[in-house]
């Protein structure tokens, strides 16, 4: 069985496909991108992850006309995330108007909040004379009041950042898109948000560009284990445990073979998290210079408290 036949149910009762295909494609290679989602949603691929910020949704869109025109997929038999970017925090609606326009479509599956931060227009300064939580509020704010968007979520929210969400908003998200792999398992983030029926989405799934966690010896002993490949580990690793999982490859042979659910045992699974406690290593920690609350990445000074 294909890993892209599994589905999760979120908490507003649509279902998401377990595996997405990641879209933050390197900037220099944004013209093969239409070929590659055709080639994915040919093979099978139902998910697309995509943001405002990676400068790809154009291209994905001319591929999902091509798509929906050939009759190679139907809108609604796929799902679509895009997200609003912390330097347009007070124009999330502004926002998700320009991803439907870029990607041809009237709705989107889920919309997020990429990052609980505000920066300054066309920078990666944090201005914090705004509020991050202001953000989800507008979003909360478009699923109440328009057709375009089906389910809303975040990204990159720390238990911290839950707990003052869960305090001074009345909409739980439906997902928490965050770094997780084998060397960032973030146990106590994903058991917090199961326990408030958050379902998590693991960003960078192969240790992001040059996939550094295909060469983890345990992986590959795995792998030869399951007669799988290392890449099917990696991503089971995520689908086994109810996560969905958001892979990026360019590479069309890769995206015609797709990836095998492979049915981990839980012996091994907790061998993984083991292998990520003792090998910790977060790929995607930029220097904003604030503190996000993840116990592992103390970046300077907490938001908002100062502390
Ligand atoms: N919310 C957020 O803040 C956030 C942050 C980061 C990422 N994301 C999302 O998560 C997605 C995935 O994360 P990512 O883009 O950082 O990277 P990733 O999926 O962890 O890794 C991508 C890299 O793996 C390579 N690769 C894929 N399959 C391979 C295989 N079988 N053998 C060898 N190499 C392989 C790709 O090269 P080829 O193209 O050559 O295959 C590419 O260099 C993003 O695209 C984006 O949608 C979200």
């Amino acid at each position: 069985m294909k890993a892209t036949e599994v589905d999760f149910t979120l908490n507003d009762g649509n279902k998401i496909p377990a595996v997405g295909l990641g879209t933050a494609f390197p900037r220099e290679n944004q013209d093969l991108v239409t070929d590659c989602i055709i080639t994915a949603l040919k093979s099978g691929i139902r998910h697309i992850d995509t943001a405002w910020y990676y400068g790809s949704e154009p291209m994905i869109g001319v591929a999902l006309q091509k798509a929906f025109t050939e009759g190679i997929v139907k809108r609604e038999d796929i799902f679509i995330t895009t997200k609003v970017w912390p330097g347009r925090h007070d124009d999330a609606l502004g926002s998700l108007n320009d991803s439907l326009e870029f990607l041809q479509l009237d709705y989107v599956d889920l919309f997020l909040q990429h990052w609980p931060l505000c920066f300054i227009k066309d920078t990666f300064t944090v201005d914090e004379r705004f509020d991050p939580l202001d953000t989800w509020k507008e979003i909360i704010e478009i699923k109440k009041t328009t057709k375009k968007v089906k389910s809303i979520g975040v990204s990159n929210y720390s238990i911290r950042s839950l707990e003052r969400l869960f305090k001074e908003t009345d909409v739980i998200p439906a997902v928490n898109q965050v770094e997780l792999h084998p060397r960032l398992p973030q146990l106590e983030l994903v058991e917090f948000c199961r326990d408030h029926g958050i379902l998590m989405e693991a960003f960078s799934p192969l240790g992001s560009g040059g996939a550094p966690l295909l060469k983890i010896p345990l992986v590959n002993e795995l792998a030869e284990k399951y007669k799988a490949t290392a890449t099917d580990i990696l991503i089971s690793f995520h689908v086994c445990k109810g996560t969905v999982v958001l892979p990026r490859t360019q590479n069309l042979e890769r995206l015609k073979q797709g990836w095998e659910f492979v049915k981990i045992s839980n012996e091994d699974l907790a061998k993984l998290n083991e292998y990520g406690i003792a090998n910790h290593y977060r790929y995607i920690a930029a220097e904003f210079g604030i503190n996000l609350g993840f116990p592992d990445w103390n970046d300077s000074v907490d938001y908002h408290t100062g502390v």
